[in-house]
């Protein structure tokens, strides 16, 4: 744990400091028609990105920025790492090398994709990417992939937040300007309507499940025990426990500057439902309604987000 972290907190550090040299403007580029921050994201690591080969087992967390992917990456990462311990206890196998990598797919160095060969079984990824932005190799091996979604106007104010408290995003003077941002496509890793479209195609496949973060936040006991069994990972009910546990908003902000750095104070902010409310006006929420019933609420994504 405490190793991985460390690669973590290095890019993250990098990330601010490289943020804090740029001029807002400067803060996003483009590829394939969507935008990234400069400070993580670069044209040459996508392309070494194609080159990723991704494996059966592998567990792929799709989650668009600011839906809690920090949140159900600890509750995968520890499902997988208490499966992974008694197993390989149990086979009495030896320890393999721990060799780490900062756990979002396409944040990271040119040669990650070839240490990342070097990890053993099972790999948990995260990813901000729209399906069509991912390696083919993750659909045409059927890695299993948990698709966390959340309610949009959430996602909107805690992205809100967090651009204004990080630097490697571009900050925003008002709300209202924000909000603007979010609803014509200028957000970085693009539309979360477009990306909520996009996954809709896959939500019914059968190596996917979807889960909702007011699921989650409503009933956590409930959500770790189903992703353990959508990954063939069968725990005793004290370990359940204990990573339902660790995985409180109250226990992940307290660890968070061991785990997170100087990001943790900007990240596990309210760690709530409907926050939006301190946010939208009227007209905004309208708006913002309107959208979601013409392109979302019909969908397989749509009718779990009205549940
Ligand atoms: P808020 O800004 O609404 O508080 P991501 O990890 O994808 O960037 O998402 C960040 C959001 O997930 C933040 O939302 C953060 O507080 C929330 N979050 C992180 N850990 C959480 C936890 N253990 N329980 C509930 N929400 C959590």
């Amino acid at each position: 744990m405490e190793k991985s972290r460390k690669k973590f907190i290095d890019v993250i550090d990098k990330a601010i400091v490289v943020g804090n040299t740029m001029d807002r403007d400067e803060l996003l580029f483009s590829y394939k028609g969507i935008l990234y921050p400069v400070a993580l994201c670069s044209l040459e690591v996508f392309r070494a990105m194609e080159s990723f080969e991704a494996r059966s087992d592998d567990v792929i967390l799709a989650g668009y920025p600011k839906s809690g992917t920090n949140w159900v990456g600890q509750i995968l990462s520890d499902l997988v790492a208490t499966f992974e311990k008694k197993r390989l206890d149990e086979e009495k196998s030896v320890n393999h090398e721990e060799l780490e990598e900062f756990p979002y797919l396409e944040i990271g160095d040119t040669e990650k994709y070839e240490r990342m060969k070097k990890l053993t079984s099972r790999r948990v990824i995260l990813t901000h990417l729209a399906p069509g932005n991912l390696p083919k190799s993750i659909f045409k091996n059927k890695a299993k992939i948990l698709l966390l979604i959340r309610n949009p106007k959430d996602v909107a104010t805690s992205f809100f937040h967090f651009s204004n408290a990080w630097s490697a995003l571009p900050s925003y003077e008002t709300w209202d300007d924000f909000f603007v941002a979010f609803m014509t496509e200028k957000m970085p890793w693009g539309s979360y309507f477009n990306y909520l479209s996009e996954w809709n195609k896959y939500a019914a496949d059968e190596n996917v499940m979807t889960i909702t973060y007011e699921e989650l936040k409503e009933n956590r006991a409930l959500g770790v025990k189903n992703i353990a069994s959508f990954l063939g990972i069968s725990l005793t009910g004290e370990e359940l426990r204990s990573v339902v546990e660790r995985s409180s908003f109250q226990s992940m902000k307290e660890n968070s500057l061991k785990t997170h750095g100087a990001l943790g104070s900007m990240l596990f902010r309210k760690g709530g439902v409907s926050d939006w409310k301190n946010l939208f006006n009227e007209e905004q929420n309208e708006k913002m309604d309107k959208v979601f019933e013409e392109r979302i609420a019909r969908t397989k994504l749509g009718a779990k987000l009205k549940e």
